[in-house]
């Protein structure tokens, strides 16, 4: 039975470009379909996967530093709110005037900016349908109004550095000079506790990654079987981070949307990056951005960091 919704386009050429591709890689959002989502909600709860569990104690635990330096903050604003998991915790301790939620997602999006109205009766939600990754024109009601923006969840791991500045700059347009950012990325540390975060033993991560060709079967017309790949976790020490990949466990040879492609065993389609940053890394990816640094709160095993930093001025000289 085929999807009752059209095929998305982008998706379609995202996947046969990157099955065509010298070294075969599919971007990373396409991960996220319905079930995706759901997987890797499953994966924040599970026991390895130390990231969820260690940032939200650490905004529990300094939220308060935040409002300290931030000032309780005229309207935060959230890049890739998704189901805004974090956030209660963030708003009960700044008890902004506004909440801007934004997200590609609409009605993701409308549903968990309606369940946050029931808690905060009193805080207005401004929703805002887009793609941060470029600079955003700000609903009017919060024009001016001081900002803090909240990137939650270590997505920034998801990009090259490259990408993630040039993501940092867009952000910094969205709010102005003089706004603050909160930020959350995941530090390097042994790597079979990266590894494990990655390869779970319940399986969830190799599920969440295989959904993406059962996805590609369901949405393109695809004819891959999925028993012909496995889950793999890698870390690639020159590029910090951890790359998850689909390999074939034999040769195979497939169609999508009606096209030819063949891999040998041991060949990868590439899924997924998920960089990590050590201490002055961080640093100098937002002030290659033009943040400057305010404070840095880390657990005590150093596992993951929240940042707060401030969009500076240009300056005239060094
Ligand atoms: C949602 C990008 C933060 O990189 O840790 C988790 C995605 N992939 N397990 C991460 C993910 C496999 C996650 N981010």
């Amino acid at each position: 039975m085929r999807d009752a919704a059209p095929p998305d386009p982008a998706f379609r050429a995202d996947v046969l470009a990157g099955l065509a591709a010298p070294i075969p890689a599919i971007p990373a959002r396409w991960l996220y379909d319905r079930r995706g989502s759901e997987l890797f909600e499953a994966i924040t709860r599970l026991p390895e996967y130390y990231p969820t569990r260690t940032e939200r104690a650490l905004l529990e635990r300094h939220s308060v530093d935040v409002a300290r330096i931030a000032g309780t903050g005229d309207a935060v604003v959230e890049f890739g709110s998704g189901s805004s998991a974090k956030t209660p915790i963030l708003l009960r301790a700044l008890g902004p005037s506004a909440y801007v939620p934004i997200d590609i997602s609409g009605d993701f999006l409308r549903e968990s900016a309606a369940a946050l109205q029931q808690a905060f009766p009193g805080l207005a939600i401004h929703p805002v349908e887009g793609d941060f990754m470029k600079p955003i024109t700000l609903p009017r009601e919060v024009a001016g109004m001081t900002k803090l923006g909240f990137f939650p969840g270590s997505t920034i791991g998801n990009l090259v550095a490259r990408t993630a500045v040039d993501l940092l700059r867009a952000m910094k347009e969205t709010l102005g000079v003089g706004a603050y950012l909160l930020i959350g990325m995941d530090r390097i540390k042994d790597v079979d506790v990266l590894l494990r975060a990655y390869d779970d033993a319940a399986g969830i991560t190799a599920e969440f990654n295989l959904n993406l060709l059962r996805r590609i079967n369901a949405e393109l017309d695809g004819t891959i079987p999925v028993d012909a790949f496995r889950h793999r976790a890698i870390w690639n020490d020159p590029m910090s981070r951890i790359e998850m990949h689909l390999e074939a466990v034999r040769d195979v040879a497939f169609t999508v949307a009606g096209q030819p492609f063949a891999m040998r065993v041991g060949e990868t389609i590439h899924t997924e990056n998920s960089h990590k940053y050590g201490l002055r890394d961080s640093r100098l990816l937002l002030r290659a951005a033009g943040w400057g640094l305010c404070q840095e709160w880390t657990d005590p095993d150093d596992q993951f960091v929240l940042i707060l930093a401030q969009a500076e001025p240009q300056r005239f000289a060094p």
